[in-house]
């Protein structure tokens, strides 16, 4: 050889080398376990297309709660299924709603834990989407403005059941202003907004649909989430959410928007989430269940690399079973 060779593999040789020049690590305090609640009692629900993941009901989200606590993973997002649903999502304000009674139920039994909670209609409303219809029957659209109220009204009830966070999902335009100024008119200034900001019109979410029971009736999401191939605009929408008054923000899906979380990182200096949703562990378990891949290696490289791309938090369904391997 005569040129000379700059020799990378020297702290690759062993595993005490490459831990120390390791970059980015998980760690328990950077997950947020993933959680459907399901009405009754006793219940526990595999959700056919996500392998190891189950619908609860409250009885059993307790249980649940106390070993994520003990796992050291420092909060759940609750995700309700109500047994009924109607036009306008009556079930996602109630005081005794199922996330609202799952939330008091946890804070009760583990206050350490925090409670985030997911708010957006489309699990309440009989025709599964995300805001309220307005229009011909023909021709039924996602009213934005009158949905806001809703939202903010959802977001008060989970912050009374006491909700550390609340974190809108629904992309509705000027949510988070209007969830806002509802949590601090009604005394909770110290409940934080976590903003589902650049949500993107995914296909990853279907198993999340599966189990929540909200696929839209008709139509789909594209008219309020946003288009798969728009990066500038993210950028607009996590602004626009700053503005007014996000305390986090939220890139969702994860992996394949892993640019997006980038840009993110450079761009603002506030606490950022990323969501590895349904779709995307579904994935890892149907292709390790054929013995393709090692589904565990391929778990923690995805969780790694959302990291890496700069999330401080990392939203999963897969949060306890990493935490037991960490
Ligand atoms: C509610 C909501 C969805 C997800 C989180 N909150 C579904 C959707 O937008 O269709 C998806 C989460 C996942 O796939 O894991 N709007």
């Amino acid at each position: 050889m005569s040129f000379p060779i700059t020799r990378l593999r020297r702290l690759r040789r062993n595993e005490t080398l490459r831990g120390m020049v390791r970059e980015t690590r998980l760690d328990r305090q950077d997950l947020v376990q993933a959680l459907f609640v399901v009405e009754g009692s006793g219940r526990r629900e595999p959700v056919a297309s996500m392998p190891g993941v189950h619908r609860l009901s409250v009885d059993q989200v307790v249980l649940e709660a106390k070993k994520i606590a003990d796992l050291g993973i420092p909060a759940v997002i609750l995700f309700g299924v109500p047994a009924e649903k109607d036009a306008r999502g009556s079930g996602a304000d109630r005081e005794d709603g199922i996330v609202q009674r799952a939330t008091r139920a946890i804070v009760a039994a583990v206050p350490s834990l925090c409670v985030v909670t997911d708010v957006c209609l489309c699990e309440y409303t009989s025709h599964g989407h995300c805001g309220l219809l307005s229009g011909p029957a023909d021709a039924r659209e996602v009213d934005n403005d009158p949905s806001l109220e809703r939202l903010a009204s959802t977001a008060v009830s989970h912050a009374r059941a006491g909700a550390s966070i609340v974190a809108p999902s629904d992309m509705m335009d000027g949510r988070v202003g209007a969830i806002r100024r509802a949590l601090d008119a009604n005394g909770f200034e110290q409940v934080s907004i976590l903003a589902y900001a650049a949500k993107y019109a995914s296909a990853f979410y279907g198993p999340f649909r599966d189990a929540a029971e909200s696929t839209p009736e008709f139509g789909d999401r594209r008219g309020y989430q946003m288009d798969p191939a728009n990066r500038r605009e993210a950028l607009r929408e996590m602004r626009l959410d700053l503005e007014e008054g996000a305390d986090m923000l939220m890139v969702k899906p994860a992996l394949a928007y892993l640019d997006i979380l980038a840009d993110a990182r450079r761009t603002f200096d506030v606490p950022l989430a990323a969501y590895h949703v349904s779709g995307e562990y579904a994935m890892i378990k149907a292709a390790a269940e054929r013995g393709w891949i090692d589904g565990d290696r391929a778990m923690e490289e995805s969780l790694v690399s959302i990291k890496r791309a700069g999330a401080d938090l990392i939203l999963t369904y897969a949060a306890m079973e990493l935490a037991e391997r960490l």
